[in-house]
């Protein structure tokens, strides 16, 4: 049939033709793409009893249209990350009902009941206990099954072959890796900013940081990542009276450096605890970097004994597991950076009636977690940094 971009009024058959619908009557159907990529539509029947989500990527950027083309094989990415997580972590990713490579469309779990954490934190709620460690636990999981520690080396290098994925790479290498920290056409920030915008292009000292982190990103082939692990990438609610987590949206996935993932979370994290501050509502934002380090460090412990190549010993899980940790630290300063001087920014601070000091005290804690990191060993040494911003 070849690659057949679906329209609202296609999913009936479209369902139905991949055996996902086989009720009489065709289900109903909205679409509810509210992301920059791709497009996703929600099909149920009259009652609401059964419901999937369709997900397909469009040979370009959905908001620019055709003059923005980009790889649909993205939704391949994504197919393979939920394929790898749903064999260790299955309670914490949609379960995925089939992935049709043809038309880049994958079809899930409808989590329309959940909401997006991103929103529920902008509306003033807190994270509660289960959020940072199931996120935590989430990349321990995901990321040992997918290191040499979890997987047979020849697996390992064939998993890294089939998930090499240079356009989307190269989206962060460029947005978040290097074009905040020089001139470039895709930055923008509140005039308010102008005065830490230019410091930063001119701190030579911020800049070779930041080439260490971009350098470790490209060739540090340590496990599968979600490649966007942020606030938005994560659904929350209640099922039958317990707490549920969803993370979903692993289309820039590919094999990386750990800490990446743990970094983009926790520099949503401490944006969301900025935002909070200004607005008066702090809760628990300050405990979630903690909470899932923790987490993630112990569930990677756990998992240890595991491991298929006992030639990595004790000790070196302890280094191991310090390299990740400085990682993190660092991705998590350099997400904040580009969030507030590059080229997408965050509604957490852009919908604050002033962004200004929220974003400059980010911008600056920033910094600090970027050219500090190596001497910044503990989750209270982070703390330690954001109470010296005043
Ligand atoms: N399985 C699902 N069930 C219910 N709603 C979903 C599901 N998947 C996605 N959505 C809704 O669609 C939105 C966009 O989904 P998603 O983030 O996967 O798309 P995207 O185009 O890749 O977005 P982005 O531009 O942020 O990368 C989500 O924010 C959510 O509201
Ligand atoms: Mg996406």
């Amino acid at each position: 049939m070849g690659y057949r971009i679906l329209e609202t009024d296609d999913i009936p058959a479209y369902l139905r033709e991949r055996g996902h619908w086989d009720e009489a009557a065709d289900p109903q159907v909205r679409e509810v793409s509210d992301g920059n990529m791709n497009r996703v539509f929600l099909a149920s029947n009259a009652d609401g009893t059964r419901s999937l989500a369709l997900k397909q990527a469009l040979p370009w950027v959905r908001v620019a249209g055709p003059s923005w083309p980009m790889n649909p094989d993205r939704a391949d990415a994504e197919a393979r990350a939920y394929e790898q997580v749903a064999r260790v972590a299955p309670d914490k990713i949609p379960a995925v009902h089939g992935y049709d490579p043809e038309n880049y469309a994958l079809v899930m779990e409808d989590m329309s009941d959940l909401e997006v954490l991103r929103t529920l934190l902008n509306e003033g709620a807190s994270y509660g206990p289960h959020t940072s460690a199931r996120t935590g636990e989430f990349v321990a999981q995901f990321s040992f099954a997918t290191s040499d520690f979890g997987m047979a080396s020849a697996d390992r290098k064939a998993l890294i072959a089939a998930s090499v994925s240079p356009e989307l790479c190269k989206i962060t290498e460029d947005v978040v890796l290097s074009e905040p920290y020089i001139e470039h056409e895709h930055n923008h920030w509140h005039e308010g900013l102008d005065d830490l915008a230019r410091q930063f292009r001119a701190d030579t000292g911020l800049r070779t940081e930041v080439a260490d982190l971009r350098h470790t990103f490209m060739t540090s082939a340590q496990a599968l990542l979600h490649g966007d692990l942020h606030t938005g990438s994560i659904m929350v609610g209640e099922r039958e009276g317990g707490p549920v987590v969803r993370v979903f949206d692993p289309e820039f996935s590919f094999v990386g450096p750990i800490g990446y993932d743990l970094g983009l979370y926790w520099a949503n994290a401490l944006v969301s605890e900025e935002r909070a501050r200004a607005l008066g509502t702090l809760s628990d934002h300050p405990d979630q970097l903690r909470l899932s380090w923790q987490a993630f460090e112990t569930e990677f412990r756990r998992l240890w004994p595991t491991r298929v190549d006992t030639f990595f010993d004790d000790a070196y899980l302890d280094r191991f597991l310090r390299r990740v940790w400085t990682d993190s630290v660092g991705y998590a300063g350099t997400e904040i950076i580009r969030r507030i001087i590059g080229f997408a920014h965050l509604t957490d601070l852009t919908t604050l009636a002033d962004p200004v000091p929220a974003s400059r005290r980010a911008l600056l804690l920033g910094r600090e977690l970027v050219v500090r990191r190596e001497e910044l060993t503990s989750p209270q040494a982070v703390r330690d940094v954001v109470t010296s911003l005043g």
